[in-house]
């Protein structure tokens, strides 16, 4: 096992009608709000007279910021930049998904800095001050309620690039499941997907010796194998949305990759398919794991069986452990197809003519993966895998 540092600051208010509760936390951390939210579901499901009539019942200040995409936008962020400075706010409240909480941090980071925001993900600039932000999650997928990273896409040249700061993990994430009763099927699968691929992303490393985190990550897979169905089923069963809630901050707060080296390669190369192709995360996600395992596995067999026998619970051939595998890599396609998401690039509806763009801008600051490192080539390798 790796040293490590793990902090996760953030304070989790979870469960039935705790949005009624944002009001009381907002009024530790600021004076002057900026509500920042996406395209209006808020609206059609009554949080946002919900979030309103609690910011008002505690005479908090604010201003409006909505229209945040999925795949949020550069463009916007710097809006809300605009918007902050000219107004004085000094706390962002995000209602609703990853996208509108990315968009918060985005701003967070901006305000103070006299530079182009860009700047921080293209790191060309370290991150110093930054506003504080809390959350009302609507949806579970991204874990960015507690992680410390933010993804935003440029329109100019359509990249979409990360950055993170300890700094910019939410103070607090109210997380009532009930709130995702409303969300379509494919978004909770594509949730559920991009779930796993937070644990995925940190299970498969060559770290010996992490036991209790392997542990901890089979049982989050499990979790969401489990749950998904009963969701899609029924998508008022609250306990199996509490679940998928929950599992959805631990993926991704950090916890799960404590003392292991993390790969992150699928998520550079889906980031591709979503800076391009505007497609769900989590849809990009059930294209790109699959085959990314298949590419990989051989060079670490054990861990890869591991993943085959605990997780989809294939019988081990020890003399042909690739066949186990194999058999585990069609289980999980079977599990997302049956979840009704796309396990191809062709069910993506993605052609065949800009595979070699992506691969190249995926890989243009150096290879990516840690499990194995990917050149150029090899992220070509995996589009061209994941094709049919
Ligand atoms: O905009 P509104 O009208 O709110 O509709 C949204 C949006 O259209 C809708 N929605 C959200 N909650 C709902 C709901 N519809 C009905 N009922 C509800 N309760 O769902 C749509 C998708 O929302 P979005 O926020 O885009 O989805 P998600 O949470 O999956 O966020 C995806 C973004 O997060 C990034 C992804 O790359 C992508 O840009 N990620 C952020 C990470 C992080 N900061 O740590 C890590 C992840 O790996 C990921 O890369
Ligand atoms: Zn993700």
């Amino acid at each position: 096992m790796q040293n490590f540092t793990f902090q996760s600051p953030t304070k989790f208010i979870f469960g039935k009608e705790t949005e009624l509760k944002v009001g009381k936390e907002v009024k530790h951390h600021g004076k002057k709000i900026l509500l920042h939210y996406g395209g209006g579901s808020i609206k059609k499901s009554g949080l946002y007279d919900r979030v309103v009539k609690a910011l008002k019942d505690e005479n908090i200040d604010f201003v409006e910021l909505s229209g945040v995409q999925p795949n949020p936008r550069l463009s916007l962020v710097k809006e809300g930049i605009e918007l902050c400075r000219r107004e004085k706010v000094d706390f962002i409240l995000a209602v609703g998904g990853g996208s509108v909480i990315d968009s918060a941090k985005a701003i967070a980071v901006g305000v103070h800095y006299d530079g182009d925001v860009w700047d921080f993900f293209e790191g060309k600039s370290k991150i110093g001050t930054i506003i504080p932000i809390g959350v009302v999650l609507t949806l579970p997928a991204t874990g960015s309620e507690a992680s410390s990273g933010t993804v935003i896409t440029n329109e100019e040249g359509w990249y979409k690039k990360s950055c993170g700061h300890n700094l910019m993990r939410p103070r607090f994430a109210i997380m009532n499941p009930e709130l995702t009763y409303s969300l379509p099927p494919y978004q909770t699968a594509s949730g559920v997907a991009d779930i796993m691929a937070h644990v995925m992303e940190r299970y498969f490393t060559n770290e010996k010796n992490v036991d209790f985190t392997d542990r901890l990550c089979e049982a989050t897979l499990k979790s969401m194998i489990k749950n998904l169905p009963i969701a899609l089923k029924n998508p008022r069963d609250y306990a199996a949305r509490a679940e998928i809630m929950w599992a959805g901050t631990i993926a991704h707060n950090g916890l799960l990759g404590t003392g292991r080296e993390e790969d992150w390669a699928s998520h550079n190369i889906e980031h591709e398919l979503s800076g391009i192709y505007d497609v769900t995360h989590g849809a990009g996600l059930a294209v790109i794991f699959p085959a990314w395992i298949k590419y990989v596995y051989k060079n670490n067999m054990s861990i890869f069986a591991q993943f085959a026998s605990r997780v989809w619970e294939v019988e081990p051939d020890f003399d042909h452990l690739e066949v186990t595998i194999e058999t585990a890599i069609e289980k999980m396609k079977d599990f997302f197809r049956a979840a009704g998401l796309p396990v191809t690039l062709e069910e993506l509806n993605i052609p065949d003519d800009r595979l070699e763009e992506m691969a190249e801008k995926c890989t243009e600051n150096g290879p990516v993966g840690s499990l194995v490192k990917l050149y150029k080539e090899d992220v070509l390798n995996i589009y061209h895998l994941a094709k049919k």
